[in-house]
């Protein structure tokens, strides 16, 4: 006798990305209509006909799942891939969820990035500065862990500079504060284990085939 279908499990950043990674595959014909129930408090959704999971969790936790094989495939910015660094395939790049991942601060602390004087940064990603102003600068700095509202750092004087993501820009403006340096484009983007890439292989390649002449 066959083997029954296992579920593909798909752990999804909570907010925005989760959204419109939805829509996407929704336009694949890969649908979860459990999901669209915004008052449920259930944390894992099941399609029993297509034999898949989904579950949301925060955005740094999508490539923790996927790494120990909790979840099949994640989707996440890879600001949080390179952030966590953990041992997953990078597979595809949605093309949403488009931001900049940038050295900000007021007009002034321009000259600070210069002379390879000992700074501080705040960011609420500290391994991504560091391998910034650490490999890539070549500048000494100090770099301070913030959760959040990164863009109070320069402005109440705890750093001189942000690393933070840059989506519009408005949050830098109406705070005085400018892009000083851009470090690399940040987009959605698809992760899978790396055992299930090889067991799963036709019923995962087939879907990144899909999604890819859909985002192409
Ligand atoms: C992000 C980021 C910036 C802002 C950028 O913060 O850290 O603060 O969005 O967007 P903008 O360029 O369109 O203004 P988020 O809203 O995730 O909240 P946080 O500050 O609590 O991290």
């Amino acid at each position: 006798m066959k083997n029954e279908k296992r579920y593909l499990t798909f752990a999804l950043g909570k907010g925005r990305l989760a959204e419109k990674t939805l829509d996407l595959l929704e336009s694949i014909g890969v649908t979860c209509e459990e999901m669209k129930d915004k008052n449920s408090r259930k944390l894992i959704f099941v399609n029993e006909e297509l034999k898949l999971q989904f579950f949301l969790s925060k955005n740094p936790d999508v490539p923790t799942y996927v790494e120990y094989g909790a979840a099949d495939i994640g989707v996440v910015g890879n600001d949080i891939i390179r952030e966590e660094n953990r041992s997953v395939y990078e597979v595809l790049d949605l093309g949403f969820g488009k931001c900049r991942m940038c050295v900000c601060g007021p007009q002034e602390a321009q000259e600070l990035l210069q002379h390879h004087q000992i700074i501080r940064v705040a960011s609420k990603y500290p391994n991504i500065a560091k391998d910034y102003f650490y490999n890539k600068k070549h500048q000494t700095v100090d770099i301070i862990k913030l959760n959040g509202s990164v863009e109070l750092g320069p402005i109440v004087k705890l750093s001189d500079v942000i690393v933070d993501i840059v989506e519009t820009g408005s949050t830098l403006r109406e705070n005085g504060l400018d892009v000083l340096e851009e470090i690399c484009p940040i987009s959605a983007r698809m992760i899978v284990n790396r055992v299930s890439m090889q067991m799963e292989a036709d019923r995962i390649r087939k879907l990144i085939g899909m999604l890819r002449e859909k985002i192409s």
